[in-house]
């Protein structure tokens, strides 16, 4: 059944501006917020930092089950490096199960809550009465990357994060367990030639208008 609170899920690929999107909902609608993506950057960094292979699927899922909500904050989470490695680990069915009571119980609070990630309308929260499907085109993606890596300090050459961008969709896209794609009832929002603000304003509306349903 479906909770009492209002539930705003946010799918998308790789700096499509679902995060910033996710975070201006939160704020607007005084809802905790969380950052799905962080759950599978601290697999994959944690894993790597005690030598182990992303692609050994019980050693990640080991670090999955271990994994709380506390362990979240860490700027190396951030990096590129930790984004591919997340991705990676990300394609396991036994490490996306370990992280799934955590995600679900987010989304039950009472109060209701926003999850952003790649499968939050179709696998954590199918129920959410409000679902976006956050895009942008794969140079515009890239570019807002490029610019937010070169702003912690990581300067990485335009076709280097294009390529990443690529990849990562093909992959997060391609996988068996939950790939990345739109609920059925998702509304797609093309943030391309957008600004942040026209972005939160859409999705604002978008929310409005699945909450007039309600
Ligand atoms: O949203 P992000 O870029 O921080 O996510 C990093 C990777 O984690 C992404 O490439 C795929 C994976 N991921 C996932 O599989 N499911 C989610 N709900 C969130 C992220």
């Amino acid at each position: 059944a479906r909770p009492p609170g209002l539930v705003i899920t946010v799918d998308g690929p790789a700096a499509s501006g679902k995060g910033t999107i996710a975070s201006r909902l939160g704020a607007a609608y005084g809802l905790p917020v969380l950052d799905t993506g962080l759950l599978y950057r601290a697999v994959g960094v944690r894993l790597a930092r005690a030598g182990g292979d992303l692609g050994d699927e019980a050693a990640a899922a080991a670090v999955a089950r271990a994994l709380t909500a506390a362990d979240l904050d860490d700027p190396e989470f951030r990096t590129r490096g930790a984004g591919e490695a997340a991705s990676r680990v990300a394609v396991h069915p036994s490490v996306r199960s370990a992280l799934l009571e955590l995600q679900q119980a987010f989304a039950r609070q009472p109060g209701g809550a926003v999850l952003d990630g790649r499968d939050m309308g179709t696998v954590i929260a199918p129920w959410a009465p409000a679902k976006l499907y956050v895009t942008a085109g794969p140079e515009v993606r890239a570019e807002r990357r490029r610019r937010q890596l070169a702003g912690q300090g990581e300067a990485v050459a335009f076709d280097e994060v294009l390529a990443d961008i690529r990849r990562r969709d093909a992959r997060d896209g391609g996988r068996e367990a939950a790939p990345m794609r739109p609920a059925e009832d998702a509304v797609l929002l093309d943030t391309s030639e957008m600004t942040i603000d026209e972005a939160a304003d859409a999705a604002r509306r978008i929310v409005e208008a699945a909450r007039a349903r309600l």
